[in-house]
């Protein structure tokens, strides 16, 4: 172990690392790498052959490289150790291998299964059951939105590579992680000894059954969840209408999240015209009291998503087969769009009243965004509490930064089309509609006003202090305005 230890530090130092990985790459986002681009990014981006560019190469992009060059990466000693746990191999070619592939999240390592399994053949389904799954976009979505607070115990169902199990492992006292597939158990348990974490404990099982009657103060998942025709892959499929593992999953929450706790679930739900979806997780909640936040981070029409899942690139005629099998399949279950989601629930506060479902679109998720999820919460709870009239009569509100304001103008006829406004610098850009009231409190709120200096900012329109009351707090809930206490 510390010789391995030691090559991780090593690739470290040589600025293996997320951000200096996506700007070698010219990638906005490591989610957009895409293996088709693969002879580009080494054509254009990794032909100059620093040690940075082997590693990315080796272990990021499944490539072989020259012994020169792994040699470069590496003292002796490590090497050895890397060969001799078979983590490196020499193709016939001689050229080195990597057996699985390190992703870089921030400045964390995690080793998983490559991303793509079938290379050089990619969209065959020729990837093992228990392939373990590689950090994906969902991956890194829910490892941003979560909210990173010292708690006591967490744990990670679904764990897979173990990245949510290890990156809470820096800010919980102990963490559980669950996995139904062995060798995502052995994944996790690897990276855990990789990165020298001595608080996770990982344990095989069906979701919470592992877990007996114990209740946890953070709990993650990214539960298979892809509808699919055909069972074929554990860490994806969710049987034929996805909710197979993610509705048990919510469905255990309320007997294992700990007073005080949260839980966030990245995932992906088929929907049916207009039904909410809020209404799918509040049955499956059976009634508990839980307040539920739901970031909507992208949609896919069915048909879109049934191409993107076909496989049988042997021939066109499989494909199309496919494509069949899997459209087919999504319009059994009545679903017309599929969207990808990160959940988080929280004991509601039943004294300040029932509980309640926030829904927002952010545009993008590129970086860590768990204070905004956090602070969704504490919006939220804070215009609900019952004395909030008052706090709002004793305290003084102000714009939450800068922020930018969008009108459109309907020309040739007399409507008025609504604002809207992003709060800007945000990990979770989101474009809201103003009303015509909250349009005018924000455009006004120069300087921090006491609610009567508001009402006074200007006669024209006047506004009424019911309509500015209930505008503010429309744009505190939001995030848009803060309420602090007078001084
Ligand atoms: C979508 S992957 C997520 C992996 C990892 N947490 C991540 O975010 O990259 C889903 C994982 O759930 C595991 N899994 C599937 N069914 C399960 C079940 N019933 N109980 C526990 N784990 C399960 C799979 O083996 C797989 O590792």
């Amino acid at each position: 172990m510390p010789a391995l230890r030691n090559a991780v530090s090593c690739l470290a130092r040589i600025g293996y690392a997320e951000r200096r990985i996506r700007e070698r790459l010219g990638l906005a986002d490591l989610t957009e790498i895409r293996w088709r681009a693969l002879p580009i990014y080494r054509a254009e981006k990794l032909a100059d052959r620093d040690p940075l560019a082997s590693a990315i190469d080796l272990f990021l992009l499944q490539g072989a490289i020259p012994l020169a060059e792994l040699n470069g990466l590496f003292a002796k000693a490590e090497l050895d150790v890397l060969i001799q746990i078979g983590l490196i191999y020499l193709d016939e070619r001689g050229l080195a291998r990597a057996a699985v592939s390190l992703y870089p999240v921030g400045d964390r390592l995690i080793f998983s299964d490559h991303a793509w399994p079938s290379l050089p053949h990619p969209g065959c389904v020729n990837v093992p059951r228990d392939q373990v799954m590689s950090v994906g976009t969902d991956s890194r979505w829910l490892a941003r939105a979560t909210v990173r607070r010292p708690v006591g115990a967490a744990l990670d169902l679904c764990t897979g590579s173990g990245i949510h199990a290890l990156l809470a492992a820096a800010h919980a006292r102990r963490v559980l992680a669950v996995d139904l597939n062995p060798r995502a158990a052995q994944c996790t348990r690897f990276n855990g000894l990789a990165s020298g974490a001595t608080n996770l404990e990982v344990r095989v099982g069906d979701l919470y059954k592992p877990v007996g009657e114990e209740r946890f103060d953070l709990i993650t998942a990214n539960p298979p969840f892809v509808p699919s025709p055909r069972n074929l892959l554990q860490y994806r499929d969710g049987g034929r209408s996805g909710e197979e593992v993610q509705r048990r999953l919510i469905a255990g929450l309320p007997q294992h999240l700990a007073p005080g706790g949260r839980a966030q679930i990245v995932t992906e739900f088929g929907e049916r015209g207009d039904e909410p979806l809020a209404d799918r997780l509040r049955e499956w909640l059976g009634g508990a009291a839980m307040d539920i936040h739901i970031l909507r981070l992208r949609e896919n029409s069915a048909a879109n998503y049934a191409i993107g899942h076909a496989d049988g690139a042997d021939t066109y005629a499989a494909f199309l087969d496919s494509v069949h099998d899997w459209a087919g399949n999504l319009k059994t279950q009545g679903y017309t769009r599929i969207v990808s989601v990160l959940l988080a629930f929280e004991w509601s506060d039943t004294a300040a009243g029932r509980p309640w479902t926030r829904t927002e679109n952010p545009q993008s998720l590129h970086v860590n965004a768990g204070n905004e999820v956090e602070a969704a919460f504490a919006n939220e709870r804070l215009v609900r509490q019952p004395n909030f009239p008052e706090l709002l009569e004793r305290g003084r509100v102000c714009r939450a930064g800068p922020i930018a304001l969008l009108e459109a103008r309907v020309l040739g006829r007399n409507v008025r089309a609504n604002a809207q406004a992003e709060l800007l610098g945000k990990a979770l850009p989101i474009l809201q509609t103003l009303d015509a009231v909250e349009r005018e409190i924000l455009v006004r709120l120069e300087q921090p006003a006491t609610l009567s200096e508001l009402e006074a900012l200007a006669k024209e329109p006047p506004l009424e202090k019911a309509a500015v009351m209930a505008a503010l707090g429309s744009l505190i809930r939001r995030g848009l305005v803060l309420l602090k206490p007078s001084d």
